[in-house]
């Protein structure tokens, strides 16, 4: 029981970290917060300072996903392996460090399922790849794989899974309401790369 709690608290913290916000504030000074969408996560990153700091970014925060689940599977705490990830999402979304506001939790959870099934990662991304190409949002393609993850979770057949994906997928798109909404009124950002 002591280790299920400390691994869901080490979670919790590591999902918290910021790494846009301390990226932006050491190397470019800038808050990330001030800026484009004003969110903390990969894509305002990417939008807002560049390149290599959005791949930075987006690597530390799918780390933040899959090192629990990893750490879970490793220390066999006798608990769903992918509660950690889930909890490391939340603590993305609600930091402890940013009076409990945060990100959209994408790339953590992102992150969290590709440790938990690299199979089930493969057919989100293509899912969120493909929707980027025909609409240019990344945050539809979010919300799409998001909702994806949900409906795939219910062929595994495991209560759990489909109790967290559905969580995840609800916390996804509630957090990207004022992405709809500009969707909706035709003022989303649109990627020019693809
Ligand atoms: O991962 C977040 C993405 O789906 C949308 O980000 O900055 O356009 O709100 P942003």
């Amino acid at each position: 029981m002591e280790m299920i709690i400390i691994l869901l608290v080490l979670s919790y913290l590591l999902g918290s970290v910021p790494f846009s916000l301390l990226i932006g504030k050491w190397f470019y000074k800038i808050d990330i917060r001030q800026h484009g969408s004003g969110n903390i996560g990969t894509t305002n990153t990417f939008r807002i300072l560049g390149k290599k700091a959005g791949i930075v970014v987006l690597i530390c925060d799918m780390l933040k996903g899959a090192i629990p689940v990893v750490a879970a599977m490793l220390l066999d705490p006798n608990m769903h392996i992918f509660i950690p990830g889930l909890v490391a999402a939340l603590g993305h979304v609600y930091s402890i460090f940013l009076k409990f506001k945060g990100g959209k939790a994408v790339a953590t959870s992102g992150g969290a399922v590709l440790a938990y099934n690299p199979i089930l990662f493969i057919l989100l991304l293509s899912a969120f790849l493909v929707t980027l190409k025909f609409s240019k949002y990344v945050s539809l393609s979010s919300i799409v794989s998001a909702v994806l993850f949900f409906i795939l979770s219910l062929v595994f057949r495991d209560p759990l899974l489909i109790a967290f994906s559905f969580i995840i997928a609800v916390v996804i798109v509630v957090r990207h309401i004022s992405n709809i909404r500009r969707i909706m009124d035709g003022t989303e950002s649109k990627i020019t790369f693809m």
